[in-house]
């Protein structure tokens, strides 16, 4: 078929034969297909959609477009969990030396932060020293060393995704659900998984925020993941609060070094559990959700996942020392502190993720367009969490920036993102559906 025919066969709202979907992903891939046709053929998906089956090949040629990782022999199952990106969400930093120490093999290929949400690879760059780009040889060899590695994607893994992510950027059609189901699984599904748990995040920070848009996301790649002979499960979890204390990259680490040495958050640290007991039973290592959480939150309380934290930070080049002394992570040139300024004691009833994440990219934490650089030690730490009691004077946050021109902005718009209730509030759990 020709790109012409492919495009007009869509265009009409046609079913798409899977030669068809083959020719675009390759024709994407090899230059034989114009940007133009790409664009087109993109914006036709976009508006007419795609059937389960053609989204299911669309991910298939998509996952062939190049390597997939290498993980036969490893006599662990290799097991690994996604999130659609939040606020403050440095989850993967403990979750995989967690899920290590817990007897999973996981090849984390994870990316940089855009916008409002932040990346993995971004906080961990914060570490002095550690590397984020490994070879297939290395992923697979730190992977058998240790259980864990997290790394960016190589040139070889899923090279239609990078050429279709950026033209769906370029015309509007990053949104479709079928084209992120494809997208998101062909690079998980190219590290050579028996399970993936995908924590699909909805609300205020999330990239969806409606909660039915985000389930209809979750079951397609369960199911789509099914197919493709994956153990998948999708957590569907609530991000209109940030998750944690900090927000920003070196702030982040420190907290997730703080979780591992047991010093909290405690909300936190334990969704970290629930997501990686889903991990566990899903992988067949547990025979029960239940089962698998006290195995994730004793190997927390043991240290056993700060032990392998530490040899991911060592084989990654990484400096090992801000494990025991975080100020030799990057430090902001100026940190300020926001009080609570009201009269009377008060609980915090919210805090608005979309509000701080817009602060956090104004000091210089995030990145609105992908080649801006980012100050690693910028961002907010000390962030009340919801269901804490505070007195006059109390800390609300720290602001952590290289200057103080946009200071007293930042702290108003601070302070407008948290609320207050008179009466005690119980935080709400964070997972609001399962899906297996
Ligand atoms: N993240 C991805 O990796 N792909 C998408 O299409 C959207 C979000």
């Amino acid at each position: 078929m020709t790109p012409q025919s492919v495009i007009r066969l869509k265009r009409d709202g046609g079913e798409l034969p899977e030669a068809a979907i083959k020719e675009f992903v390759s024709g994407a891939v090899d230059g034989s297909w114009s940007r133009g046709q790409i664009g087109a053929m993109l914006m036709a998906l976009f508006q007419k959609g795609l059937s389960l089956e053609e989204t299911r090949v669309l991910l298939e040629q998509m996952l062939h477009s190049g390597e997939v990782l290498d993980m036969e022999g490893i006599d662990t199952p290799v097991a690994d969990k996604h999130s659609t990106g939040g606020v403050g969400d440095k989850i993967s930093l403990v979750l995989a030396p967690l899920a290590a120490a817990c007897g999973l093999a996981v090849p984390m290929l994870s990316g940089r932060g855009l916008g409002h949400t932040g990346g993995t690879l971004d906080k961990l760059e914060s570490i002095p020293g550690f590397k984020v780009f490994l070879n297939s040889r290395e992923l697979r060899k730190q992977v058998e060393t240790i259980g864990c590695v997290i790394a960016g994607q190589t040139e070889s893994i899923v090279p239609a995704d990078k050429i279709l992510y950026a033209m769906r950027d370029e015309t509007s059609t990053v949104e479709h659900p079928s084209l992120v189901a494809a997208s998101i699984l062909s690079k998980k599904l190219a590290e050579g998984l028996d399970a993936l748990l995908l924590d699909v995040k909805f609300g205020r920070g999330a990239f969806f925020e409606k909660f039915e848009d985000a389930e209809f996301l979750a079951q397609l790649m369960v199911d789509l993941g099914k197919a493709a002979g994956c153990r998948v499960g999708a957590w569907l979890t609530c991000m209109d609060a940030p998750l944690g204390r900090a927000v920003g990259n070196a702030v982040e680490v420190e907290e997730c070094i703080s979780i591992m040495k047991g010093e909290g958050p405690d909300q936190l640290a334990d969704f970290i559990c629930e997501l990686v007991a889903g991990m566990l039973f899903l992988a067949g290592k547990d025979s029960s959700l239940e089962s698998a959480l006290e195995h994730a939150r004793a190997r927390l309380a043991d240290g056993s996942a700060l032990d392998r934290f530490r040899s991911m930070v060592a084989m990654q080049g990484g400096d090992v020392a801000i494990i025991e002394s975080p100020e030799k992570l990057p430090q902001a040139r100026v940190i300020h502190e926001v009080l609570y300024e009201e009269s009377k004691p008060a609980w915090v009833r919210d805090v608005d993720a979309r509000k701080v994440a817009e602060i956090v990219l104004e000091t210089g934490a995030g990145r609105r367009n992908a080649d801006d650089d980012i100050q690693h030690g910028s961002g907010i730490s000390g962030l009340v969490c919801i269901g804490e009691r505070i007195e006059p004077g109390d800390l609300l946050a720290r602001i952590h920036a290289e200057n103080s021109e946009q200071l007293e902005a930042w702290s108003t718009q601070l302070a407008s993102a948290v609320s207050f209730s008179d009466e005690p509030v119980e935080p709400a759990s964070l997972i609001i559906k399962q899906i297996m």
